[in-house]
């Protein structure tokens, strides 16, 4: 059984990945001289030759994502089910382009949206779709919006309307927000800063004053986003003043939950995402802390008639779907060819249940509080506030960089450098649900060792050496392979 075969070489990655090295040391010319030797692609080669090498080169020469010491960028580790349904997907190939050739593909999607609309507190009605990523939905939050503020926008473009769009958010929000500015036409100049308060959360008064002198000098104020989980610190916005405030002065109110989204399905962190039904539309991510491979993002979006009318398409060879209760997915995002990116979320919910994910986002959330707890308690100064498990910290006179480059040559754990109001921190986020208490206190103490002056007499051999695996078995939470 496909099922069997997969659950034994996936006990087994987790064990090798836990027991090895996080980091690669290996440089692009040593890749490049090993694909050229090997891989001309004159003579054809057996499938199970390259498979064994592919196989060597993602377990060496890259950075192991799903190690539950990658205390990184959202990037999760995946469900079993995830990855079962990654490789059906791949195997019957649906086309999600249209309902008609996907009718259970289509309806299993809509199936899982709705669950989460629900979850979020949006209307029964709300659209949905899955996306590439939080990039493409935020993309899709901002087209839609102009789509519905700017009638004549999509036939004749931002020329033809008489004003300029401004869009606001803080300096937490993600980047991304900038490039969908470049490529909507709107400019990265219609981006507006909007200042934080000390905890980094979008500032009201601020946002007030800016959108009054906007309107005073013949801007058109669009949208505001509010960020749910920010992805330097954590941050989440104060969603309901935000929403009141966009209800009040007709702005369309985009929250980008693409990773904090996750935690409205834990019953102790659903109250930190209050306000998020207000969202005319939201961006939430399955392939962040839904523990579920890349690709798999979602938008959210209460005004269905706008997102028809922003990406509407006919193509005369396309099977087009013109039943009411059914839409062609080509004509209400922005793919065409699309792939059945839902699945993998399905599975992984079906399997687990929303008591497996609820438990396993507070176990997240628990190791969170633990690395705070724990550095702060040994003399580091935690510098971001947040009640999910991204936790940014420095100490008097600590050199960043190279405290980081030590943490990667020792194979501690996979932690970055971030800027918090201009002061450079280090950020670790607890993004896998393999991580256990025994991983945060081993790396604590690791990093402390690395600060004190025994770290410097230190034999670098030691560098190999892990929290081992007895005690993170007996820890082994809901999505472990048993
Ligand atoms: C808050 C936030 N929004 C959007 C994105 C973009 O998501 P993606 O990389 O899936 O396109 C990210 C990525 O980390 C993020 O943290």
């Amino acid at each position: 059984m496909l099922i069997d075969e997969l659950q034994s070489q996936f006990a087994k990655l987790q064990h090798d990945i836990r027991n090895g090295p996080i980091y690669p040391n290996v440089t692009a010319s040593e890749i490049r001289e090993h694909l050229a030797r090997y891989y001309d692609f004159t003579h054809p080669l057996q499938l199970d030759d390259v498979l064994a090498d592919v196989t060597e080169m993602l377990r060496n020469w890259n950075v192991q994502i799903t190690h539950p010491r990658y205390f990184g960028l959202f990037n999760p580790s995946v469900t079993l089910a995830s990855v079962t349904a990654d490789v059906l997907v791949a195997m019957h190939n649906p086309q999600l382009a249209s309902w008609r050739t996907a009718p259970a593909a289509n309806e299993i999607e809509r199936h899982t949206l709705a669950w989460l609309a629900g979850k979020f507190g949006l209307p029964r009605n709300t659209f949905a779709t899955f996306t590439s990523g939080g990039a493409e939905s935020n993309h899709s939050a901002v087209i839609v919006a102009l789509t519905r503020a700017f009638p004549d926008y999509g036939e004749n473009g931002l020329r033809s309307i008489d004003c300029r769009p401004t869009i606001y958010l803080s300096s937490q929000a993600h980047d991304s927000f900038m490039k969908i500015a470049h490529m909507s036409g709107l400019g990265r100049r219609s981006i507006r800063i909007v200042a934080t308060d000390e905890q980094l959360r979008m500032d009201l008064a601020d946002l007030e004053a800016q959108i009054a002198e906007d309107r005073r000098h013949g801007f058109s104020p669009l949208m505001v986003v509010g960020t749910c989980g920010s992805t330097t610190a954590g941050v989440i916005d104060p969603l309901p003043e935000l929403g009141a405030f966009c209800a009040d002065n007709n702005l369309w109110f985009h929250v980008d939950a693409a990773w904090g989204g996750a935690a409205i399905l834990s019953p102790v962190l659903r109250d930190c995402l209050a306000g998020i039904d207000c969202a005319d539309s939201v961006t939430c991510d399955a392939h962040k802390w839904l523990s579920v491979p890349m690709a798999c993002g979602m938008f959210f979006c209460r005004h269905q008639e706008a997102v028809a009318s922003a990406f509407r398409a006919h193509a005369a060879y396309m099977p087009n779907q013109s039943g009411a209760e059914t839409f062609d997915p080509y004509t209400h995002s922005v793919q065409w060819s699309r792939r059945f990116i839902g699945l993998k979320l399905f599975m992984s919910i079906a399997q687990h249940g929303a008591s497996g994910y609820a438990d396993i986002i507070d176990r997240q959330a628990h190791m969170g509080d633990l690395l705070r707890q724990s550095l702060s308690s040994s003399g580091w100064t935690i510098v971001n506030s947040t009640p999910l498990p991204l936790v940014c910290f420095t100490r008097d006179g600590l050199d960043i960089p190279a405290f980081l480059s030590a943490v990667r040559e020792r194979q501690i754990a996979w932690v970055s450098e971030a800027h918090i109001n201009g002061r450079p921190v280090v950020r670790a986020c607890v993004t896998s649900y393999r991580t256990t208490e025994r991983d945060v206190l081993w790396v604590v103490d690791e990093m402390n060792r690395l600060v004190t002056s025994e770290a410097h007499d230190r034999d670098t051999t030691n560098a190999a050496m892990t929290p081992g695996t007895t005690e993170a078995a007996s820890h082994l939470p809901v999505f472990q392979s048993h």
